[in-house]
């Protein structure tokens, strides 16, 4: 196997720069084929530099047009050019100087979408985390920061719009048709931060009062034509701004907010300082082309990406292994406020289905690393759901240990103390230290330790003693290159549910800290004993989530039945339904995989039943209750061995069980949530719609017809209705005359609307048939279909491999091979986005046999090839290894 030898950066090698650069003046003569960029650098040695140190500037794909020193064209023997690198040895003896450079690129060409690119006839720009190299040369690392003016010059109508950072200084005509237009980014900022908009684009404006009396100017632009899709974006921005404001006292800093929505984007959205750059999968919504889900995204995002402005922007990141200073935290953030503009309950539940599904295989496969990596040869690939969503659970454990008022103390004081600076981890855990007087040694392991820690529980009653004994014991698995794991510090909330449902009181508990309804677990093992129990509760333990851990309890099915109908938490009786389900799901693959027919417990089926029919619960909710674990779901919980086709067999079982069993109370329910009130994005009227659409999927099988699915969606005045009824009619009847005919239906209704496409792509990549390879195959050479667009490939190869788990896993390795070429047909023209695709083959030694070898041999095959990038070379070897 050929190895790569690509350079590894580690966390311990960090080194302050020699060199600053407070100011940097750049002007684009922007050109769609070929743009000189013109930097010029205010360059300052730092305190303590060696005089002679050479500077060297980062580059990725430069030319070299030009390199002045204080004004003077410098010698040719003083410095040396290459594509990724600038090295000038011979420096003026002052200790400020200014360095003028003159560069070339190429936006048209350039496909791998960092830097400067040209997106459906846009000019922008994405430089996180290291892309503004390949538009100058520059020391491109977050802990540079500067102060930045931006002049663009461009075609006056290809361009009539020039956006940069800041507020606009000025703008006017030139000869030639050209204009240009100057901005001004008051505070200091990293280069990734740095972006650019240049085209002829439609905008929704709006403007915002600040707390303190500030007007900001609002703007997000899209494509023309489609200004009314803005709207609720827009509506989500103003109350992303006045939130930040009550919940974290953050005001916004600039006179403009802008926000520009690009086709063609690697990731969500972008952060840059006044001037975020969006996917714009997340900023286009209405009710004929988005589903409740997307409006969702689009809230989360704008407000993610428009909290970084504090923590991210304000206070940034020393470097790239500090990531998770900004994203966890800011996830954190996005999660607070979707929490607190819908259900927390629901929303909660969603967060840890989705780092379940994402985080946890990541974090017990070959890909784990810490919340905070060491080491990274490509830090592209650490953009993961563990920096991002562990990072934000890690923060939220950080509010259960300290409670609300110290968490927001220690805010108050990291916002006070590190304004405008470049930051670790460290200094953000010491303003919690200092505002709180707690040590946080122990709790600190959770960024710094991969793996998702086991916790085993047991507990009795003693009715005469009227105590309560719980055993708990941690262990953490050993992940890659760390085979020795301490032990952390593990807040577990926790309740004692009486036979009535209420949570019992005790008098004392020993053998560990437990406080405000909080066990902190900080040895491997605890014996904990509540006195004074009057009952003989059941032990709740890890309500909402409190610790991301594995929980391995004594399996007592009658106390699970209990707190799925009465526990006070609602997570917790959704963890305790999901858990019943998941056991059985377990067990029904085993009787499969061994030649016999599953069989589902009534007293599991009438559970499920009664807690959709309870009218005291919100509907989101009881959608919640009806959705079965994912066939990925059960298989991560099988965990070795994996056999899909046997998950799949067992899980549409029992599917199809609770849908028999359900026929009558799911009818009349459907019919019941109906209401002629007009579309209304609401978390409520989302909720009533993602019932009705789980219990339209009982119907359907329930009746073993399509009927019911076609009437939705042929009555359907909204996408999620739509889609939902499209999806079953696709999973279910694919190869039948109301399946095809919806399936052509829609995609003649949307043939035009790409992001509703991608939904087309997305329901036929999840089709879990024989013929599903062939499909997706052909549908990769429908006219609407592109490689060079993300938000197809993720739509149809994407999800392929993340949600058809018996095509993918298929056992003949077709599945794997589709991935596979399709990785290395986009490792040429965009590296971030094939590395992505492939980390889809990071569980692979889990699965059987056959396919383990099937899998490995394709890995190995990929892995052996010529001029990979160095994204997808990583990904590769450290699945590999
Ligand atoms: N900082 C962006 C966010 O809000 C993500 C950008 C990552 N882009 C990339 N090319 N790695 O999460
Ligand atoms: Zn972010």
């Amino acid at each position: 196997m050929r190895t790569e030898s690509g350079q590894i950066f580690r966390l311990e090698d960090y080194k302050p720069s020699a060199y600053l650069i407070p100011g940097i003046a750049l002007d684009f003569a922007l050109d769609a084929d070929e743009t000189l960029v013109t930097a010029r650098l205010r360059v300052e040695r730092a305190e303590n530099a060696p005089d002679n140190a050479p500077l060297e500037l980062d580059g990725d794909a430069l030319t070299l047009e030009a390199l002045r020193i204080n004004g003077a064209d410098a010698p040719v023997s003083s410095y040396e050019a290459t594509p990724d690198k600038l090295t000038i040895r011979k420096l003026p003896e002052e200790r400020e100087f200014e360095l003028t450079i003159v560069t070339r690129v190429l936006p048209s060409s350039n496909t791998t979408l960092m830097g400067l690119y040209v997106s459906s006839g846009v000019f922008c720009t994405q430089c996180e985390a290291e892309g503004f190299r390949r538009i100058t040369y520059f020391l491109d690392r977050p802990d540079i920061l500067s102060v930045y003016t931006v002049r663009m010059e461009a075609d006056r109508k290809a361009a009539p719009l020039l956006l940069s950072n800041g507020n606009p200084v000025e703008s006017g005509a030139l000869e030639n048709g050209r204009h240009f237009a100057v901005w001004h980014d008051p505070f200091p900022k990293p280069s990734y931060l740095f972006a650019l908009v240049a085209g002829d684009l439609g905008v929704v404006t709006d403007s915002f009062t600040t707390a303190s009396g500030r007007e900001v100017s609002l703007g997000i632009y899209v494509e023309h034509g489609k200004e009314e899709r803005a709207a609720y974006a827009m509506d989500a921005l103003k109350r992303s701004m006045r939130w930040d404001e009550e919940r974290f006292g953050r005001e916004y800093d600039l006179d403009v907010f802008n926000i520009v929505a690009v086709s063609d984007f690697n990731m969500g959205a972008m952060e840059n300082k006044g001037l975020n750059v969006f996917n714009d999968k997340y900023v286009l919504a209405d009710a004929e082309t988005a589903t409740d889900v997307d409006f969702a995204n689009i809230e989360a995002i704008i407000a993610h990406e428009y909290f970084h402005n504090w923590t991210g922007n304000r206070i940034t990141c020393r470097d790239w292994f500090q990531l998770c200073l900004k994203e966890g935290l800011t996830v954190f953030r996005d999660h607070e406020f979707s929490a607190d503009e819908r259900s927390r309950a629901v929303k909660r539940i969603g967060e840890v289905r989705a780092l379940r599904a994402h985080q946890f295989p990541e974090d017990q496969g070959p890909l784990a690393h810490p919340v905070r990596p060491r080491r990274y040869r490509e830090i592209n690939n650490f953009y993961t759901a563990t920096v991002y969503e562990k990072g934000s659970e890690v923060v939220r454990m950080l509010r259960t240990i300290l409670g609300e008022e110290a968490f927001r103390a220690g805010m108050d004081l990291y916002f006070e103390r590190h304004d405008g600076q470049a930051v670790t981890i460290e200094d953000f855990l010491k303003a919690f230290e200092d505002a709180s007087g707690r040590d946080l040694t122990q709790f600190a392991l959770w960024y710094h330790q991969a793996g998702t820690p086991n916790v085993a529980l047991s507990s009795r009653y003693d009715a005469e003693a009227k105590t309560l004994t719980v055993e708990i014991e941690q262990s953490v698995p050993p992940t890659p290159s760390e085979s020795r794991k301490r032990l952390m510090h593990i807040p577990l909330a926790f309740g004692l549910v009486g036979p009535e449902g209420e949570d019992l009181a005790y008098e004392s508990a020993e053998g560990a800290v437990v406080e405000n309804g909080v066990i902190h677990l900080r040895k491997r093992r605890h014996t904990i004993v509540f006195k004074g129990v009057n009952a003989r509760p059941v032990f709740s333990v890890n309500r909402g989530f409190s610790a991301p851990v594995t929980l391995c309890s004594e399996g007592r099915t009658a106390d699970r039945l209990f707190l799925a109908r009465h526990d006070s938490d609602p997570f917790s009786r959704w963890q305790a339904l999901t858990t019943l389900f998941t056991d059985t799901l377990i067990a029904a693959s085993k009787a499969v995989r061994g030649g016999k027919e599953p069989a589902f417990a009534d007293d599991l089926v009438q559970l499920g039943l009664d807690l959709a029919a309870d009218a005291t619960l919100e509907e989101a909710f009881r959608a919640l209750v009806l959705t079965l674990p994912s066939e990925a779901d059960v298989a991560r919980e099988i965990g070795h061995d994996i056999d899909p086709d046997a998950i799949h067999t067992a899980r549409r079982a029992l599917l199809e069980t609770i849908a028999r069993a359900g026929r009558e109370t799911f009818g009349d329910l459907y019919e019941g949530l109906h209401d002629n009130a007009p579309f209304s994005p609401d978390a409520r009227s989302a909720g009533r719609r993602a019932l009705r659409n789980t219990l339209l999927e009982y119907l359907v099988l329930g009746e073993g017809t399509p009927q019911a699915a076609r009437r939705q969606f042929d009555d359907a005045d909204n996408m999620t209705e739509r889609a939902g009824a499209l999806t079953i009619l696709a999973q279910y009847f694919h190869d039948t005359e109301d399946g095809r005919a919806a399936l052509a239906a829609f995609e003649e209704r949307y043939r035009d609307t790409p992001l509703v496409l991608d939904k087309w792509l997305q329901i036929q990549a999840m089709i879990p048939s024989e013929g599903a390879v062939s499909l997706v195959r052909s549908l990769m050479e429908h006219p609407h279909f592109s490689l060079a667009n993300p938000n197809r490939v993720r739509a149809l190869i994407g999800t392929f491999s993340m949600a058809n788990q018996t095509a993918f896993h298929s056992a003949d390795g077709e599945g794997y091979r589709l991935v596979a070429d399709t990785v290395l047909a986009l490792d040429g023209q965009n590296p971030q986005v094939a590395a992505r695709l492939a980390t889809a083959f990071r569980s692979w030694r889990s699965l059987d046999k056959g396919r383990r070898e099937h899998a490995r041999a394709l890995l190995a095959d990929m892995a052996g090839r010529e001029n990979l990038s160095r994204d997808l070379a990583d990904i590769l070897e450290r699945t590999l290894a």
